[in-house]
């Protein structure tokens, strides 16, 4: 009942399967996904310009979502099994939504209450097309800089850190365009800060997959000065540039299950 108010249905009837004359937009996404996304190969560009175009056009209510009601839901003292993590019990949580997953890709859509951020995390080589839904979301991504640059700190316990470039730090407001990510450009480390309620539709091709070493990872970023030698291959303003921390999934990342209310999709 709780997710149902959230992801309430919009202007869609749900009565009947989508004729291939009245396709969704998010069954026509789905579609090329399946169609053309592989487990072990980069889609191809003429792929990733269709798929984004596609995204180009699509608004909440292409998936079942009513931007009013986001604020709606304060997440007070949520406890749920689908509750990743808990922090405090007035703290908003991150609604995370399965779309489809394969071993192609994943489908996914992420429901941000205000000031809500999914911390620094990469994507080992995988390619991530995303779509602001509605509201406004802060993005700070970077891609390593290469050949890899890294400090050990011989005098503390602190981890190792490697150099990164600053490539997005912006502000994405709805509507607006799909951002892509690609293996080693585009931004493959990002960080999310909801400036407003906000939602993001991504595909991840191929999907996280531990085994095949696509592991999500954690970081912190300190500034280039903090551990600048002067021996870096740095180009441009040092300001651009940062160190990154492997760390632990953070304590407050806190992250709920939502269930999808959208145009069913047919697999
Ligand atoms: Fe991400």
């Amino acid at each position: 009942m709780f997710f149902q108010r959230f992801f309430a249905m919009a202007n869609y009837s749900f009565s009947s399967s989508p004729s291939s004359s009245s396709k969704t937009s998010i069954q026509a996404i789905y579609d090329i996904c399946k169609k053309n996304l592989t487990p072990i190969s980069a889609p191809p560009p003429e792929v990733i310009h269709e798929l984004s175009s596609l995204l180009d056009t699509i608004g909440p209510a292409d998936v079942g979502l009513k931007e009013e009601h986001q604020e709606d839901d304060r997440g007070h003292g949520l406890s749920t099994p689908n509750t990743f993590n808990r922090v405090d019990r007035w703290a908003q949580p991150i609604t995370y939504v399965d779309l489809n997953e394969s071993q192609s890709f994943t489908m996914c859509m992420f429901c941000f209450p205000t000031s809500s951020v999914i911390p620094l995390h990469d994507h080992p080589e995988m390619t991530v097309l995303s779509k602001v839904l509605y509201g406004s979301l802060h993005v700070k991504a970077y891609d390593w800089v290469e050949p890899a640059c890294i400090k050990d700190s011989k005098e503390t316990a602190r981890a190792p850190v490697r150099l990164a470039k600053l490539v997005v730090d912006k502000v994405l407001s709805a509507p607006c365009s799909a951002s892509i990510l690609y293996p080693k450009t585009g931004g493959n480390l990002h960080c999310f800060t909801a400036i407003t309620s906000c939602a993001v539709l991504d595909i991840l091709t191929p999907p996280y997959e531990e085994s095949a070493g696509r592991k999500c990872t954690y970081y912190r970023d300190y500034p280039y000065s903090s551990f600048r030698s002067g021996d870096e291959p740095v180009a441009g303003k040092e300001d651009e540039y940062a160190w990154l921390e492997e760390i632990e999934t953070p304590d407050d990342l806190y992250m709920r299950q939502g269930i999808y209310g959208g145009p069913p999709i047919q697999i």
